[in-house]
């Protein structure tokens, strides 16, 4: 029964029709959130991008009335007539086009849906099934309200940058796979047969170039791959806004990237943010709060009581220390009552962080201590280590001990979890700030070798070069990166980069690469530096992650249009799927 629409024309969204609109003839089209069925009426509640309008359709208006009483929900209708002021009893405060109606003289079907799988307006709809029929779930308001925010804050991107005299270059996605990096996508080349396309974990390597061409400044919002594992902060296709620029220090760059974010709040969500963002050094950042992104929005830091438990006869304490490792915990206020189930749970939490184990002790309400230490620490050396923790009756200290990596690490997600379940995070804050002197490189037990932490092509600190060149304390070597955190989450990361090509082969003999091989992966670059390089350096943000903060989804998958699922596949196309023999012939690909 589907109609045309033709000598029918849209005049107003749903969402604009207001009491000022009384008396005019005006035509809406969109979905049809509900169709009410009453005695001597039809309403039908229309949806569009911007909101939702009634159409009411009498049972006098013969022509219309059977045709009303078919619509279902999600059909496409066109509806022209005259607003009208609801009856007073009619009004619906909570709509914000509640106080009038349209009064019908031509209405039409456009397309019929089938019962959709879900209703739009339904709450608790499961992750799968939403994102199977992701174009029905994005008709949802929220959904909606989420891409118009994306949109809102690429435009606040693009017009700032711009007005800061960047210009955006687009740069290929059939790039060159590169050693160094996480795992790359691959792309089978036709006319190479057995040679492969890599897509681009990002730009770095083409935005330098751009510089070396004289470009200055640039800036691109771009597609970025990475066969990573998934996680609610981490997709294998995402978006960068990817910034660099020329003779500029670390401090320019920081400072461009504080305006940025400010005009984005301001732009974005109306709120002003004071500049500049506090700093912090990866050293006390890990030392600190366990994260090298710490959510500073609640305190609860990490302590150290290594020399207050050196010596004793507990084995996992000692064998710890003995092995160059620590022991720190963390105090969790008024949470002596936490069951032993919850604690259990944390235990197991840690686990996932390499821990063995957690200690505890309790500080019951009479002031006497409950721990799983009494065999070991006497009364007063408990007691020091509370006051260490500056513990009060009711609180609850937890321990670890273990190498200084894992205690920091298991310590500093323990920290989160407390906070989530005891409500110490304000959700309206904006918490930003600034990472700075992270180590240039990273040493790799299983591997035997060094990383580079951040990529190979950030410079050091100019007074740790000698180091390098040394080839001496190189994981005391301090990088010219910084990365900017907001709310825990790492959204920018960026650095200055080595402009010179002696120092770019030294980096790459430091991280092990023979001059062959490095001259196979990244030979076209360090021949580029040859001809005239100006210093420079950059920064790129989590464009994904940046959005889910602003509008807090819980999970990037939530503003990302058609975002992957956790075993990388796309639940609305069901990509990646097998291919024709034929079509792999043509590529000279045969799967074993
Ligand atoms: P980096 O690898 O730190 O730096 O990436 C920059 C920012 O991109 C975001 N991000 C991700 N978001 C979603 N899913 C992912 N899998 C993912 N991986 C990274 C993070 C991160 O801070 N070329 C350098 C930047 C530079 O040096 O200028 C780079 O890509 O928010
Ligand atoms: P176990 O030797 O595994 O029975 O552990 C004895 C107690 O030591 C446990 O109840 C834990 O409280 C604690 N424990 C075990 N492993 C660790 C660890 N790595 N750090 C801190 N405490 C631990």
């Amino acid at each position: 029964m589907n109609q045309s629409m033709a000598g029918m024309k849209r005049t107003h969204y749903c969402g604009d029709v207001t009491k000022n609109l009384i008396g005019e003839k005006i035509t809406v089209m969109g979905w049809v959130n509900k169709q009410r069925d009453l005695p001597n009426v039809i309403f039908v509640v229309v949806r569009d991008r911007t909101g939702i309008f009634q159409v009411a359709v009498s049972k006098e208006n013969a022509d219309f009335y059977s045709m009303a009483k078919s619509i279902r929900t999600e059909y496409v209708v066109a509806a022209t007539g005259t607003v009208i002021a609801r009856t007073p009893e009619n009004v619906n405060p909570n709509m914000p086009t509640g106080e009038v109606e349209l009064d019908v003289t031509e209405l039409r079907i456009l397309s019929e849906s089938e019962v959709p799988p879900f209703q739009v307006a339904e709450e608790d709809v499961g992750i799968d099934l939403r994102l199977k029929y992701r174009y029905i779930d994005l008709r949802r308001p929220e959904s909606q309200k989420i891409m118009m925010l994306r949109h809102k804050t690429a435009q606040a991107t693009r017009k700032f940058l711009s007005d800061e005299g960047f210009i955006e270059i687009e740069t290929p996605v059939l790039t060159k796979s590169s050693p160094e990096g996480a795992r790359d996508y691959l792309v089978a080349s036709r006319t190479h047969p057995g040679q492969f396309y890599a897509l681009p974990q990002s730009p770095q390597l083409f935005k330098q170039l751009l510089m070396i061409s004289g470009f200055d400044k640039y800036f691109q919002i771009v597609k970025c791959y990475r066969d990573e594992d998934l996680r609610a902060d981490r997709q294998p296709e995402f978006t960068q806004i990817d910034i660099e620029l020329s003779f500029v220090d670390m401090e320019d760059v920081i400072a461009l990237n504080e305006r940025m974010m400010q005009t984005i709040c301001r732009e974005v969500l109306g709120k002003d943010i004071p500049a500049p963002f506090p700093r912090i050094t990866y050293a006390d950042a890990m030392e600190r709060f366990g994260s090298d992104k710490p959510d500073m929005r609640f305190a609860m830091e990490l302590q150290n009581i290594t020399h207050l438990v050196a010596g004793s006869d507990f084995g996992v304490f000692q064998g710890a220390i003995d092995a160059g490792g620590s022991v720190r915990g963390i105090l969790a206020k008024n949470s002596a009552k936490m069951p032993r189930k919850q604690i259990d749970s944390l235990v197991e939490l840690v686990k996932q962080y390499k821990a063995k184990g957690l200690a505890w002790i309790v500080i019951q309400e009479d002031g006497t201590l409950k721990t799983t230490l009494s065999k070991f620490f006497d009364e007063q050396q408990l007691q020091a280590i509370v006051s260490h923790f500056d513990g009060q009756a009711g609180d609850l200290i937890f321990l670890c001990a273990d190498t200084n990596a894992i205690v920091l690490d298991s310590l500093g997600a323990l920290r989160l979890e407390i906070a989530k379940r005891n409500n110490l995070i304000n959700a309206n804050d904006l918490n930003l700030l600034w990472v700075v002197d992270f180590p240039l490189l990273e040493w790799s037990e299983e591997d035997n070798r060094f990383y580079a932490r951040h990529h190979p092509f950030t410079a050091p600190m100019d007074e740790d070069l000698p180091m390098l060149e040394k080839g001496e304390n190189l994981q005391n070597v301090r990088a010219k990166a910084y990365d900017m955190v907001l709310n825990g989450y790492e959204i920018v990361g960026g650095s200055i980069r080595i402009h010179q090509q002696d120092v770019q082969k030294l980096m790459f003999k430091t991280l092990n690469f023979s001059e062959e091989s490095a001259e196979k992966g990244f030979g076209f670059f360090l021949e580029a530096l040859k001809y005239g390089t100006p210093p420079h350096g950059g920064t790129a943000w989590g464009f994904d992650r940046l959005v889910m903060l602003l509008t807090g989804a819980d999970s990037i998958r939530e503003v990302i249009a058609f975002p992957k699922v956790k075993d990388a596949s796309c639940p609305t196309t069901h990509a990646p799927s097998a291919v024709e023999a034929a079509q792999l012939a043509e590529l000279g690909i045969s799967v074993s």
